[in-house]
This record gives C-alpha cells, structure tokens and sequence, in this order.
C-alpha cells in the first residue's frame, strides 16, 4: 500500500468548508466530511450519471446530498434516529412555496406553555418558560399531517432551540453557560424562513438517493450492486454519538440510538480471524475492529468489481497511547479480498494524556481501496 502525505486536503475532512452553504449547514457534525471531498473523490474516479454510490455511515448526509447535485444515485444507512431526520430534511424534494405558505400558517398558531416532565439535562440548559414554549410547539408540529412538512418543522426547532439554550458544545462536552436567550418563536420563524429560502439556492438534479435506517454490518443490498463507497466510520474510543445530540433529541421527541447498534459495541464474540491484525493492540480496541470488519466484509460483498472505496479515518488515541487505526483497517480490507491502495494521511495530531502530556501522533488518513 503506497502512503502519501496530502496535508492541505485536511480541511476536506471537516465539515467547515460548507459551514456557509444552503442546506449542507442545516445540521452538521463536528465529525462529518465536507462536500468538496465527494466531489473531489467522484470527479478522480470518473463517476458517472447513474453511478450508485454508498455511505454506510451517512450522519447528516453529506454524501447523499453531493451526489444529488453530480446527478449520481446514493444510498446512506445510519442507525442514528435524529441525524438520520437531519439528513431525510435536507434530501427532500419541496415544494417551496407550499411550504411557505405552511410555515407562515404554522407560525400564526397560539403556544400556551405545556407543563411536562423534562429530564435533568433539559432543566438545566432551558429556562423552565422556554422548556414549556417547546413542547406546546412540538405538540402542535406532531399534530400536522404532512410528514415532509411535519419533519422540517421539526428539525428547525431542534436547531431555533438550540440557540434559545444555555447549552454551549465545547467538543465532546456540554457545557451550560448562562446568558441572555431570544425568543423562541421569533428564532423558529428566523430558523425555517432561512431553511425555505435555502431550498431554492441548491440545484438538486433527479437522481435517485436514499438514506435510511440500517446497521452497516448487515446492508439491505444485494451482491456486486454498488459503483463506489465514499464514508467515515465512526471514530476508535469515541462514544459521544449516544449523547452529543440529546437535547436535539429531546426538543424533536426522538429517540436517542441504541448502544448496541453502534460501532464498537461488540464485547465478546470470536476474534481468532483478526488476531495477526489486532492482538498486540488493547483488549478494548478488539470489538471496534471486530465491528469494522463486519462492515468491511458488506462493502467487499456489495461493491462491483473495480468499484473505488474511500474511507476517512483516524488513529485512536487512548490513555496508553495512539492506536493505529489506518494501516490496521487497510490490513482488515486486505482480508475481505479488496485491495488496498493507498494511504493519504491528512492531517497529524499529538495524543495526549488529559494533563496535555504527549504520548505520540495520530494521523488521519484518506484509505483507497478497490474491489
Ligand atoms: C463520522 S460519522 C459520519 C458523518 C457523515 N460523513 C457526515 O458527513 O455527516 C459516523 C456515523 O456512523 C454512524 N454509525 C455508528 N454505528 C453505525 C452502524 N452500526 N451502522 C450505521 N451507521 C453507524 C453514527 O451514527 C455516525 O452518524
């Protein structure tokens, strides 16, 4: 496997380059990779109108959306309910001035505050008037029969509410900080006018794309049916996928993902097929990798033959030190029966202890593989 280092591509494994562009920006993960990469991917492997292309982790759906505007077919799975929401809002096909004329309707309505039970989390980030001001509009939005309209009414009081909190995301951590809050409603209104005219600015082309639920260790799709992969697993050690959107979660009434349906939830099990790969590496590293085989084996199983894979990837770093995750998933790939290509590290890290102590570098890393 050839490795290269291309560390100006390292800001196309952000979300940042498309924090101003309409739609893409509704909703984003600090973890999700920026538009310019599938394209950027779709434009070096030729890919064609047509083309099915996959992203077995698709969060808000960055890959669906690019692939909408190259006019490629797309499947995303997630097992994440509010992410996926996310990324169904941004994939639909509206028609604006319907929603529009909803919206304003919408917004005409009477919120009397609605007593509920909210959990800890909530009564500490929500003053209790504006925890009340949510559930009567949720309420009201729950009630509404469209389901495009109902899900992007939805999800535009996920993102108002947020900014009507005293929440403030610092990484993986929450933080409450007190400070002065909008009203509610005047944000829901900015919010979903904002998210109607956004509609209109994207040039959506009618190729057929999808996301939906589905665990990417077991793919609803049949054998040698997919073009390319274009994805990012989630990351070795990191397990705030269960609660960095809680408070999202709660304001949309949505259920948070099940533990076990997440990467790396595999505890016991048969590891004997992985251990030239992954037994000098923590015990604690073994079901991640045992996971990420899973999916690995799906991908070889539904990708055509010549069809390009790239997945987006980074080194873990644990309390022992980094873990190679790279050159590991490369080898698992290997195993599978694709061929493992290149490695282009993109960006290079220290891992450190809490108390900043260097312990060595992570990289991360474009994996090009092919079937
Ligand atoms: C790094 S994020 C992907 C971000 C995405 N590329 C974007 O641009 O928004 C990894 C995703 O994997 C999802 N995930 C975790 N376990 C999964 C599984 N077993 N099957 C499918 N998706 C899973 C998480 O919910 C998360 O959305």
């Amino acid at each position: 496997m050839k490795i290269t280092e291309k560390l100006w591509l390292g800001k196309l494994t952000t979300p940042l380059p498309d924090r101003h562009r309409p739609v893409y920006n509704w909703f984003t993960m600090k973890e999700s990779f920026s538009r310019e990469l599938v394209l950027l991917l779709a434009e070096t492997w030729g890919l064609d109108e047509g083309d099915l292309v996959l992203d077995p982790f698709c969060g808000t759906g960055t890959t669906p959306l690019a692939c909408r505007e190259l006019e490629l077919d797309c499947i995303g799975y997630d097992v994440h309910p509010i992410l996926l929401l996310a990324a169904r809002v941004k994939l639909r096909d509206y028609d604006a001035g319907k929603l529009k004329e909803n919206i304003e309707a919408f917004l005409k309505n009477r919120f009397e505050g609605q007593k509920v039970e909210a959990p800890g989390f909530i009564a500490r980030v929500f003053p209790s008037a504006v925890i009340e001001e949510i559930a009567s509009i949720r309420r009201k939005i729950l009630e509404l029969e469209d389901e495009a309209i109902r899900e992007f009414m939805l999800l535009g009081l996920a993102i108002a509410a947020m900014r009507c909190s005293w929440a403030h995301k610092d990484g993986a951590a929450i933080k409450v900080v007190k400070r002065p809050i909008p009203p509610l409603l005047q944000e829901l209104g900015r919010q979903l006018r904002r998210m109607c005219s956004d509609i209109k600015k994207l040039r959506m082309k009618g190729s057929k794309v999808k996301v939906e639920f589905c665990d990417a260790r077991k793919m609803n799709l049949t054998d040698g049916s997919v073009d390319a992969v274009i994805t990012s697993p989630p990351y070795l050690g990191k397990k705030e996928y269960l609660s960095a959107y809680r408070i999202e979660q709660w304001v949309a009434g949505i259920e948070g993902p099940n533990p076990s349906d997440l990467i790396g939830g595999s505890e016991g099990g048969d590891f004997s097929q992985l251990v030239d790969l992954v037994g000098n590496k923590p015990r604690e590293t073994w079901g991640y990798f045992k996971d990420l085989f899973e999916v690995i084996k799906e991908i070889q199983r539904v990708c055509k033959k010549g069809a390009n894979i790239c997945l987006v990837v980074s080194d873990g770093c644990l309390p022992g030190g980094p873990v190679d995750v790279c050159q590991t998933l490369s080898g698992l790939a290997e195993k599978a029966g694709l061929r493992a290509k290149s490695l282009v590290i993109v960006n290079k890290r220290y891992c450190t202890t809490p108390s900043r102590k260097k312990l060595g570098i992570t990289k991360e890393g474009l994996l090009i593989w092919t079937k």
